[in-house]
């Protein structure tokens, strides 16, 4: 689907400047012509040569030279790709394209160009978490720039965090997603997904035996019919989608917060197992047996209900808000009912009864209840489900 298209490939000057030299691998494999520029910190990091023999192409860099102007002149070069990638994008290289600068080839590339923009940020957590990034974050997002990462993890400089680009993989999964001329491209999509965790104590924590498989098939359907989508997912064992926007929550409350900071969205698809119940007080220590055999009262509190809260927004409401029930007994009269107290416009329900094998399992056997009434689906696997669902999505949101 991407075999043929052009890349131009800013690298900045990052130690993740190494993980581009994997993107470039990948991109090749998939036949896409990658157009390599390394900027003056870049190549403090991976060398010219390295960058120009794996691309199979010329490199282009700082130190732009008049017989390479005579051959391409850099508004071309910006223009003659299908998308523009910076990997590592800095928070140097992202501030100076919020200010419209122009004084080096990238940030020359970046201004001049008319193509989409995707960046895989790169930077030590207190830089990536400061108010000026974090601004500037925002204002390259509204400048309709694609984000892919950062991750959370230990970091080169020995501190632990959010600011590790994002992995070769997944920024060549944001490279497809944005190439791609799926039905869903420019439609934002948020999918909730996973269990939430409550804590009890330091140790101890209310669960629940969602896998987080569902939400992840959704949302690499939703990838690949070329969605932006916004993965907000519980601690789950499922594997991430790739080629969407993840963030990480342990709580319902966390889990709410996320999905009204990722909107405005087309649609939103609400297949997260949240708590119902979170503690009334989380205890700062571990609780203690105190010997006289009886157990701690747990006092919980309702949580708030994440789908009906965006069903019922009067700004920002999506056009399409999907969500999920996992139900046992008389499945389609409790569905339908759901679907109108939550006020959602879908309802995907499953039968999670003992024996069925559903929850925390590969397969789905759904019922879909819309305003025309309830459907039964063939029981099929979790990503044949979100495939079912996601053609309906399509439909809807063309
Ligand atoms: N949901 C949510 N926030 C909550 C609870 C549930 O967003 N606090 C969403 C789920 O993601 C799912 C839908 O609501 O899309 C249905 O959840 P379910 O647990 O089946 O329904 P409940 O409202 O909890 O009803 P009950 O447990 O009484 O069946």
């Amino acid at each position: 689907m991407i075999a043929g298209k052009a890349v131009l490939l800013v690298i900045g000057g990052g130690i993740s400047a190494y993980k581009s030299l994997e993107l470039i691998r990948l991109l090749q494999k998939a036949s896409v012509h990658v157009v390599p520029v390394l900027t003056r910190a870049g190549s403090e990091f991976v060398t010219p040569l390295t960058v120009s023999a794996l691309a199979g192409n010329k490199l282009y860099s700082e130190l732009f030279d008049l017989t390479a102007e005579s051959e391409m002149g850099h508004i071309e070069l910006s223009r003659s790709a299908d998308l523009v990638v910076v990997a590592p994008a800095t928070a140097d290289l992202m501030a100076r394209q919020v200010h419209g600068l122009a004084n080096d080839l990238a940030s020359t590339l970046l201004l001049a160009t008319d193509k989409r923009v995707l960046m895989a940020p790169a930077m030590n957590v207190r830089m990536w978490e400061h108010p000026a990034t974090q601004r500037n974050i925002d204002i390259l997002r509204k400048d309709g720039v694609l984000m892919v990462g950062p991750n959370e993890g230990d970091m080169a400089c020995g501190e632990y965090g959010l600011g590790r680009m994002a992995e070769p993989d997944e920024i060549f999964a944001a490279i497809e997603a944005a190439l791609s001329d799926g039905p869903l491209k420019g439609k934002r999509i948020v999918v909730t997904s996973g269990p939430t965790h409550e804590p009890i104590d330091p140790v101890r924590y209310l669960a629940n035996r969602s896998s987080g498989r569902q939400g992840t098939a959704i949302a690499d359907a939703l990838v690949a019919q070329g969605a932006e989508v916004v993965f907000v997912t519980g601690p789950a064992t499922a594997p991430r989608p790739e080629g969407a926007k993840i963030v990480e929550v342990e709580t319902a409350l966390q889990m709410r917060d996320a999905v009204l900071d990722a909107l405005p969205a087309d649609a939103a698809v609400f297949s997260a197992a949240v708590a119902d119940w979170r503690m009334a007080e989380e205890s700062g220590s571990k609780l203690k047996k105190d010997g006289s055999g009886e157990p701690p009262a747990l006092k919980m509190v309702e949580n708030p209900d994440i789908l009906k809260t965006v069903s019922k927004l009067d700004v920002d409401r999506p056009r399409l808000v999907i969500g999920f029930a996992a139900e046992t007994d008389d499945v389609i009269g409790n569905a339908t009912a759901k679907r109108l107290r939550k006020g959602c416009d879908w309802l995907v329900a499953n039968d999670v009864s003992p024996g069925t094998g559903i929850m925390g399992g590969t397969e789905n056997s759904a019922i879909f209840v819309t305003d025309d009434g309830a459907e039964q689906w063939p029981r099929m696997s979790k990503r044949n489900t979100a495939d079912a669902l996601v053609d309906r999505i399509v439909e809807a949101l063309a």
